[in-house]
Order: C-alpha cells, then structure tokens, then sequence
C-alpha cells in the first residue's frame, strides 16, 4: 500500500507539472493522482515522460465537480491534496472575471468540502489540505518600501489576485472553523520550462523568435520577483513535509527586476542563442497602454521559509533564465502546438478508452 495517496490538482499546468513530475520521481511509495480540466493551459504533454510510471494516475475533471471529487476520494483513499488548478491569468480575469470565481473559489470550497466529509470521520488524521497560492493576493507595494510577509494584509485589485484571496480566505477559515489541517503558500511570479506563452517571459522568447512585437505595459517600470519553477517546488515539497498546520509561507526569489529590465535581458540572452547581433530584437519592443489596476511592485520576503524550514532557491537568476530561454527555443514543436490548439486532442489520443 502507498504511503500517502495524493491528490494534486491542475497537474497538467505550468507549476503543476512540474511540481507532479517532481513528486512522482522523488517518492516511489506516494500515489499521485493529477486532477485536471484541461483547459487551454493544461496539457498532458508536459508529463509524457512520466505519465506510464506506476505510482501516477491521471484523472480529467473539473474541481466544481463534487460527484467526481467524491469518486476520486472514495476509490483511491485520498489522504492529502496539493491544491494547484487555477485560472491564472490576470488579463483574462480582467476579461471574464466569472470564470475565475468559478474555478478559484467554487472549486476551491467544492474541493475543500469534499476533503472535509471525507477526512473528518477520521479526524483528519494524517491528513493535509495544501493549498498553492500567489503573492498577488497582497496587493501592490510602492518601488521603494517594503516587502510582502506571511503577516500583511490581503488588498487583492486585479479579479485574478480577488478570487485567488477568497480562496485562501476559505481555505483558513476550514481550518478555523472545521479543524482541517491546512498549509497555505503564497508565491511570487515562476518562470521556467512548460508555461503558457501568454505569460511575459515565454510570449517574449517567442515573438523575439519569429520578429513579431513585444507588447509592454505603459513604461515598463513594474517591478516583479522571479523565481524558478522548480524552487517553487522544493518549497512545496519542504512545506508539505514539514510545514507547520495552519500556517502560511511565503516564497519568492529574492529577485526583483523591473519589467522593461527583465524583457532587455531576455532580448540579449534570446538574441545570442539564435545567433543575432546583440541587441538586434530590442527594436521589437513596443509600449501599450497599461493593464486597468495593474500592481506596481511586487516583492517577498521569504525569511520565515528559510529560517524554519531551512529552504534555499538552488537557481541564480542568470543560470535558471539561460536555461528556460534554451528550453524554449529547443522545443520550438511544444510551442507552435500550444498556441495551434491541437495539443487539445492530446488527451484524445492517449487516454480516451483506457
Ligand atoms: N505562475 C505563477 O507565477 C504563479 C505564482 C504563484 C502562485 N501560482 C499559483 O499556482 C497555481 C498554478 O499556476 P500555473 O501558473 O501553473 O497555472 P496554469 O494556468 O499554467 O495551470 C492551471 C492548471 O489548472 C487546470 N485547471 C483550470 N481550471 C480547472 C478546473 N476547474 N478543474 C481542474 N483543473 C483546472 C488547467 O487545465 C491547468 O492545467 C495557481 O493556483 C496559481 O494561482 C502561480
């Protein structure tokens, strides 16, 4: 029998993947069941190389879905859940914020709910609901004060960072009021291998590749923490080994760049991989009327991570963007499918029937 039997969701994204394939290699004696939607930024792809190992089950389904939660909980023993499916994406929300309450609070309670009727029988003994968080949810600091700690207060202003903040809020008050063991982490911005390019940097990499514009918002002066995906999921691995209950984390990269830096250094690394004079694409860039609402700066202070659970991000900045960078330009294949929609008909091919 495994010893723990774990139930991550949004498996297929970006984080998610990572974070999966992490999990399935690192524990042979866990089950990992990854729960996704598959909306356009899930994508079984991402896991090909592990997707046969013995101790990994994909499942499709929506977290708003309670029969389905139910099926997944009572067949598979369902002892802890990684909680990563999200709409994540801040201009969409601004386009649709609905769809956002829907997936990041509705599903978030359904799934919490589901937990709860499941694990309270027992106590909640050797249980943990981990929910996966953003720095977003805190606001926006000035450029010169501060840093965002696991004690400020939640001032959320895009639809994204609001629905992201009432699921924390509903996942602590399951701890408060029910007595669910729960661990939140908020995170600042992940850059790496696997992320759908309507994010900053992979959209870059691409368009500098095919000389297609670079849109930046208003003057470029936003102010982001980067850190690699895969210290992201150290931190997840630490804090759910050994996070206290309860509690919550916060993770970043001690990393700040201000956007218009950040897409230079992009332009410069891109530009010499693919053997063009040095600076050739920055003529590319092109300033666009700033995002409604958008947060100047935002900044984590990671001590308490450290200090407690000992955790260190393993990347500098120029070996983990020099590798990300490289990572899409050689699979320029996983690109070209991803904004094709084809990769939709993956699951088709691989799962249907099974
Ligand atoms: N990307 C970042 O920089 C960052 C930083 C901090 C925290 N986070 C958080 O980490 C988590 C993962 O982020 P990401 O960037 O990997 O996201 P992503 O958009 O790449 O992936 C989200 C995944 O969730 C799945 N999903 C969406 N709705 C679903 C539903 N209703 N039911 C089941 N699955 C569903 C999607 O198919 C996709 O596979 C999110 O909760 C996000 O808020 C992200």
């Amino acid at each position: 029998m495994a010893e723990k039997s774990i139930l991550i969701t949004g498996g297929a994204g970006f984080i998610g993947s990572h974070l999966v394939r992490y999990f399935v290699n690192k524990y042979p004696n866990y089950s990992i069941f990854n729960l996704d939607k598959l909306t356009y930024a899930g994508n079984l792809e991402n896991l090909k190389d592990i997707e046969n190992a013995p101790n990994y089950t994909f499942i499709k389904g929506d977290i708003c879905d309670r029969d389905t939660l139910k099926k997944l909980f009572e067949k598979y023993g369902i002892d802890s859940v990684i909680h990563l499916a999200a709409e994540t994406h801040v201009d969409r929300s601004v386009n649709d914020p609905l769809e956002f309450v829907k997936t990041n609070v509705i599903g978030t309670l359904t799934l919490l709910q589901v937990a709860k009727e499941f694990w309270q029988k027992d106590n909640y003994e050797g249980k943990l609901f981990y929910h996966v968080s953003t720095d977003e949810v805190f606001g926006s600091l000035d450029l010169d004060g501060g840093y965002f700690t696991e004690d400020c207060k939640y001032e959320p202003h895009s639809p994204y960072s609001a629905s992201k903040a009432s699921s924390d809020h509903f996942v602590r008050s399951f701890y408060d009021t029910y007595k669910m063991p729960i661990v939140i982490s908020n995170c600042s911005n992940n850059y790496g291998p696997n992320q759908f390019p309507e994010k900053l940097i992979p959209l870059f990499i691409n368009n500098i590749r095919h000389n297609r514009e670079l849109p930046v918002y208003g003057k470029g002066e936003n102010v982001r923490d980067w850190l690699y995906v895969e210290d992201h999921v150290s931190a997840i691995d630490l804090i759910f080994h050994k996070g206290k209950i309860g509690e919550t984390y916060c993770i970043g990269g001690k990393n700040e760049w201000k956007n218009i830096d950040i897409i230079k250094r992009v332009i410069s690394i891109t530009d010499e991989l693919l053997g063009r004079e040095s600076g050739a694409s920055l003529k590319l860039i092109k300033f666009v009327t700033d995002r409604p609402g958008h947060d100047l700066r935002y900044a984590i202070d990671c001590t308490k991570l450290e200090r407690e659970l000992g955790w260190q991000p393993s990347y500098t900045f120029d070996d983990g963007i020099r590798k990300c960078i490289e990572w899409y330009l050689n699979n320029q294949e996983w690109l070209d499918q991803v904004t094709s929609g084809d990769y939709k008909n993956y699951y088709d091919k691989m799962y249907k029937g099974r």
